[in-house]
Parts: C-alpha cells; sequence; structure tokens
C-alpha cells in the first residue's frame, strides 16, 4: 500500500503494533484517531513471562525469544479475533526495535516486517522509551509537548524533555542501577519472590513511618542524574543487621520506597524547573508505584503544575504504547525499509522528528 494511502480514513488506517523487547508479548492494534488516539484503541493483549524467570530470580534473555516465538503469533490472532479484524484490515504494522534484548526484539522484528512485507503495507521499527513516553496521549485529555517525562522502568531512570514528538533532550540519566531495577534487587535481597518491584511496594504499605530512614542519593549536588546502587547497599546492611521479622522487612521497605520516590520528586522538580516545562508525564513500569503517583499528585497540587500518568497497563511494557508511537510516525510519512533491523542499544536523541 503507498504511504499514503494511510492517512485517508478508512479501516485500514488499523496498525498492528508488536512489543517482544524484554519478558512481555504485548500486541495491541489501534485505528489511527490524530485528534484523540486512544479512541482508536480496538484491542490489547499481553502475555507477561513472569513465572518463567522466577525460577532463576531474573530474565533469561534466551528462554525470553523462545517464549516470544510461542506466543506472538497466538497473541495477534486474539487481539484480531477481539478487534473483530482480519489481517487483511491492517494498514500498517509497527513493532519495538530497541533497545532491548537482542534475540527478543528479533522475533517482534522478523514477524512484523514479515507480516508487512507480506500484507503490502509499510512497518516501522519503533524505540520502546518513545513508546513509553508517547503511551500518556492514549488517555483522555492528553499532554501536548512541550512536557517533561519520568522514564522509570527496570532498565531506565530518565528525565527527558519532550520538546516535540521526535524532539527529545535527555536531562537525566541512570550512572547505575535504573529505578525499577533498584526496587527488583533490594526486593530480592530481602528475601521476596522476583520481580520484587511490585512485591517491596505491597509491603511498604504495612511498614512503619520514621523506623528506618535512608539518603536521597545525588539531590546534594545540582544535576539531574541517578544513582540508586548506594542506596541498596544501605538497606542491604539495615536488613543484614536487623531481626529479619516481618515487620522489619516491611519498615525497611517503606524507608527505601520513600528514598526513592522522594528523589525523583526532587529531580522532577528541578528538570521543571530546568526546562520551564508546567507538564509532567510519568512513564515506565515505576509508574505504577502508588507512592509515586499520590506524592506526586501533591508536589504538582503545589507547584503548579499538571502531572499524567497512563493507567497502569500501559505504564509497563504493553503494545498498544508501540501502535501508537508507529502509528504516528508512519502517518508522518516515515517507514522501515525491508531489512529486519533492531538496535539493542539506540540513543533516544538520536530519532528523526515525527
Ligand atoms: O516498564 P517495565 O514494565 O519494563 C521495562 O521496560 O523495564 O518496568 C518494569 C519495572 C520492574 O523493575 C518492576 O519491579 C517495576 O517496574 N515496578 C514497580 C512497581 N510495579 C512495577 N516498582 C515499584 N513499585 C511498583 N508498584
Ligand atoms: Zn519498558
Amino acid at each position: 500500500m503507498d504511504i499514503k494511502e494511510f492517512s485517508k480514513p478508512s479501516r485500514r488506517r488499523v496498525i498492528l503494533g508488536i512489543e517482544t523487547s524484554c519478558d512481555e508479548t504485548g500486541v495491541a492494534l489501534l485505528r489511527w484517531e490524530p485528534d484523540a488516539p486512544g479512541r482508536g484503541l480496538l484491542a490489547h493483549t499481553l502475555y507477561s513471562q513472569i513465572k518463567l524467570h522466577a525460577a532463576y530470580g531474573g530474565v533469561v534473555p534466551e528462554l525470553a525469544s523462545r517464549d516470544h516465538v510461542r506466543k506472538l503469533l497466538p497473541l495477534i490472532r486474539e487481539a484480531l479475533a477481539e478487534a473483530g479484524l482480519t489481517v487483511q484490515d491492517l494498514g500498517g504494522v509497527a513493532y519495538t526495535a530497541g533497545p532491548g534484548l537482542v534475540g527478543a526484539l528479533l522475533v517482534g522484528a522478523s514477524a512484523g516486517r514479515a507480516m508487512a512485507w507480506a500484507l503490502g503495507v509499510p512497518a516501522i521499527g519503533v524505540h520502546h522509551m518513545e513508546g513509553h513516553l508517547l503511551a500518556p496521549l492514549l488517555e483522555d485529555d492528553p499532554p501536548q509537548p512541550p512536557f517533561v517525562a519520568l522514564l522509570v522502568s527496570g532498565g531506565h531512570s530518565m528525565l527527558v524533555e519532550v520538546k516535540a514528538i521526535g524532539d527529545y533532550v535527555i536531562l537525566g540519566d541512570t550512572l547505575d542501577d535504573a529505578a525499577g531495577e533498584a526496587f527488583d534487587k533490594t526486593a530480592k535481597m530481602m528475601g521476596l519472590p522476583y520481580p520484587g518491584g511490585p512485591e517491596l511496594a505491597r509491603l511498604a504499605e504495612q511498614g512503619r513511618a520514621g523506623a528506618f530512614r535512608f539518603s536521597r542519593p545525588m539531590t546534594d549536588r545540582p544535576g539531574l542524574d541517578f544513582s540508586f546502587s548506594g542506596l541498596k547497599t544501605q538497606v542491604l546492611l539495615a536488613w543484614k543487621a536487623s531481626d529479619h521479622s516481618t515487620q522489619t522487612r516491611a519498615d525497611i521497605a517503606r524507608a527505601f520506597e520513600e528514598a526513592v520516590v522522594d528523589t525523583l520528586i526532587i529531580k522532577c522538580r528541578r528538570a521543571l524547573q530546568a526546562s520551564g516545562a508546567r507538564r509532567l508525564v510519568i512513564a515506565g513500569g515505576v509508574g505504577a508505584n502508588r507512592r509515586l503517583r499520590s506524592e506526586l499528585a501533591a508536589a504538582a497540587a503545589k507547584d503548579g503544575f499538571q502531572v499524567y500518568f497512563p493507567r497502569l497497563d500501559f505504564c509497563t511494557d504493553n503494545g498498544a504504547m508501540i501502535a501508537l508511537a508507529g502509528a504516528i510516525r508512519l502517518a508522518g510519512g516515515q517507514q522501515q525499509g525491508d531489512s529486519v533491523d533492531v538496535h539493542p542499544r539506540w540513543d533516544l536523541q538520536s530519532l528523526p522528528a515525527a
């Protein structure tokens, strides 16, 4: 299909989005509605590999790739059935091309590129973090650029200035562990099952205020970078010296969560100040954290900025955000060549304007 066809009002504006960068197979079907992208979401399915990797305490890349091979096509069939469509209705295919695990990325990219080729429709490789950045656009009353985005996932802690879609400036990045990784590793240290982040957050709700206190890393100096590995060590020392009771574990979890959340909020405020933006978008798996959500809402009310959270399903990895980012780029006339290209490492700032 000619790329110009894509912007015509027809069923063929439906984009298939495929996410396979890590341990979640995500598939979505999105009909392109430029003014209200969320309204075009026709189907959204996800298969999480959490159970598969739990025994190993972390993601095993080869097992992840093999499981994506097993699950991807059934999920695509399921999404099409849910939307009452067939592959013939597709107007384009978007897949995550990076960053991520190379084998896992190749599964989605090969399937997506091959389908697009067979159907004669355009394909587009999407940057996973751009997917996270744009996920809030799927909600009602979406934020308009310019805005600042806090991307906090298992692999990233980043503050990004979104000047326009495709025009990104990284204001701060992680120097070691990402926020989600710090949650997961801290949880593991205290004997919680993988993936520990949500588990640790649940436990923190039972923790007592003030029982422990950890430092807010790198907030005593200017700059917007993050470092959470020292905090992890503080928790390890506190845990080793403790009585290992259930209450102590919850108290430590609470103090850890407070330290991470405070640190993120201090840096968000600084980023808003530095960029002059008045809108803050939260994205990535740690965006599901309740304390982060409520304290950011309080900070926004106090400082007079607006904060946007995608719904929990769209904070963690999903196919809808990939369909959306892909649809925006396809609508702007971009598309992939015939080769299957993935980029396990990929600088967000190198993306072209959308
Ligand atoms: O965005 P995501 O699904 O995957 C990556 O691209 O990394 O994020 C997953 C991360 C994991 O580290 C997980 O522990 C963390 O998000 N996470 C949470 C919560 N829910 C998920 N961290 C803190 N509190 C939560 N409620
Ligand atoms: Zn992610």
